[in-house]
């Protein structure tokens, strides 16, 4: 179907020429002699003008249905009412679907957990609109990020027989039937499609090391899977991870990784997306474009784990979750150092070994592990990063520590073998950067399906 896309007539250069556009109906208003339509056709959050002269189209009630897509003709003129903008004066208008009364989206503004309920639907809204597009333009400069920088680009695979961060936390794949009727798990396991036990991947990581051993810098971009139930606004259980691993890099050369490529993302949103910036302004989160301006033009703050909790233990706050050295941090502790202590995003270093996965570097005070946790004001944790256990030794004892089967991962210990060297990497979770730079403050409303604990749609 020939048309044009209602961006690009926004742009102003169609002005005085005879165009088709096709959309659907946002707003529809009727008066005695005109009838005047806003299209929409996904392209720009911006609604087109339809104008309609009923003494030349006078059948137009099909027209006026909230939902409808339709097919106009007209030519394009400047709008009448806002100098900048323009509209079309209709010739002829075809409908393409037909939409009856009970089409949910009636109302100008409805909840963001009403419209969960309605997930085919409410990609139709603005918030969606503009939600999908910020991602769309974040997940390609990823890509540009790396490109230019002389990343390879990793698939890794989805399936695997080894759990990266060894929480226990995958989701079992199985072909075997619910009355498989073997006695053991190994007996199942060993009957099952790969012949041992296999789950979806919690994170590329493990192979994209063997890849970055090859190839120097790589990065993976693709969904992982966490069956952790926690039901929270920052939790999915499919997310999509960015994961950069880097040969001959050392804790400090990836943090400046991982703030490069933040503030690239951030960016390029400013540069790319002010319409939708303006939205989420207005709507979201006041202040949110200066916040972001303000994050590209400075540092961010870097600070140790044990600074942080004296300084969580002498802020005189009262958490729900008590603080002390060799404790999990929990989103509230995350947020108050980003938000109260340090008023900007920061990279927390150095956790005790305890709390931490089993690769990563073990420093030289036997107590922490050199990983790094990126925290972001009102959003909490938005990448887990750490320098990785280069020596084979370390890293088989760190592993017996935790009772993990040495088998299922002998792949990654041969990298320890045979050319060894200090790499980095980390995981950004796609999900949380886009909460963070539209705020939006539910994971659940920035991805087309959310998965979550109990609930599939
Ligand atoms: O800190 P995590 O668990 O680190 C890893 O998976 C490492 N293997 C990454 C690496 O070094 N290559 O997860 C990394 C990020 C988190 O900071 C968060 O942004 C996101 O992944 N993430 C989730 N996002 C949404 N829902 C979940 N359930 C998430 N779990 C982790």
């Amino acid at each position: 179907m020939k048309h044009i896309d209602i961006i690009d007539i926004m742009k102003g250069d169609y002005i005085g020429k005879s165009v088709t556009v096709c959309g659907w109906v946002r707003t529809s208003r009727d008066s005695k002699n005109m009838a005047f339509l806003e299209l929409n056709d996904g392209t720009t959050l911006k609604h087109l003008q339809i104008v309609i002269d009923k003494a030349v189209m006078s059948d137009i009630a099909e027209f006026m249905k909230l939902g409808t897509s339709l097919k106009v003709e007209g030519t394009v003129v400047k709008s009448v009412v806002a100098e900048d903008s323009v509209e079309i004066n209709a010739e002829s208008i075809t409908v393409l679907g037909v939409c009856p009364p009970e089409y949910p989206l009636q109302k100008k503004r409805h909840t963001l957990e009403y419209l969960r309920t309605i997930p085919a639907l409410r990609v139709r809204t603005n918030t969606f609109n503009a939600v999908l597009r910020v991602r769309s333009v974040i997940s390609a400069c990823i890509h540009e990020f790396f490109q230019c920088r002389h990343y390879t680009y990793i698939h890794t695979p989805l399936i695997t027989g080894s759990d990266c961060e060894g929480a226990g936390e995958m989701f079992k794949v199985t072909t075997l039937p619910f009355d498989h009727g073997f006695k053991t798990e190994e007996e199942a396991d060993a009957a099952d499609f790969f012949g041992r036990r296999a789950a979806l991947s919690v994170s590329g990581q493990l192979e994209g090391e063997v890849a970055a051993m090859a190839l120097g810098k790589i990065y993976t971009f693709g969904p992982s899977f966490r069956a952790e139930k926690s039901n929270t606004p920052r939790h999915v259980a499919e997310f999509w991870h960015v994961e950069p691993e880097v040969a001959f890099a050392e804790l400090p050369d990836i943090i400046e990784i991982a703030e490069d490529l933040i503030k690239h993302i951030i960016n390029t949103v400013l540069e790319k997306c002010p319409e939708e910036l303006k939205f989420f302004n207005a709507h979201f989160e006041k202040g949110l474009i200066e916040k972001l301006q303000n994050v590209v033009a400075n540092d961010f703050a870097v600070m140790t784990y044990t600074e942080a909790i004296e300084a969580l233990k002498a802020s005189g706050q009262e958490f729900q979750y008590p603080v002390e050295w060799g404790c999990d941090l929990m989103t509230e502790h995350e947020r108050y150092i980003a938000e109260e202590i340090c008023k900007r995003p920061v990279f927390l270093t150095n956790y005790p070994k305890e709390i931490k996965s089993f690769y990563m570097k073990q420093n030289a005070d036997g107590k922490t592990v050199a990983a790094t946790d990126l925290l972001v004001p009102t959003v909490g944790e938005i990448i887990g990063c750490s320098e990785r256990e280069a020596d084979l030794d370390k890293l088989l004892e760190a592993m017996n520590i935790r009772g993990m089967n040495i088998d299922d991962y002998t792949d990654y210990i041969s990298l320890r073998k045979f050319g060894s060297v200090p790499h980095s990497g980390f995981g950004l979770g796609l999900e949380r950067i886009i909460m963070y730079v539209t705020g939006v403050q539910n994971i659940r409303d920035v991805i087309l399906y959310p998965r979550t604990v109990g609930t599939i749609s």
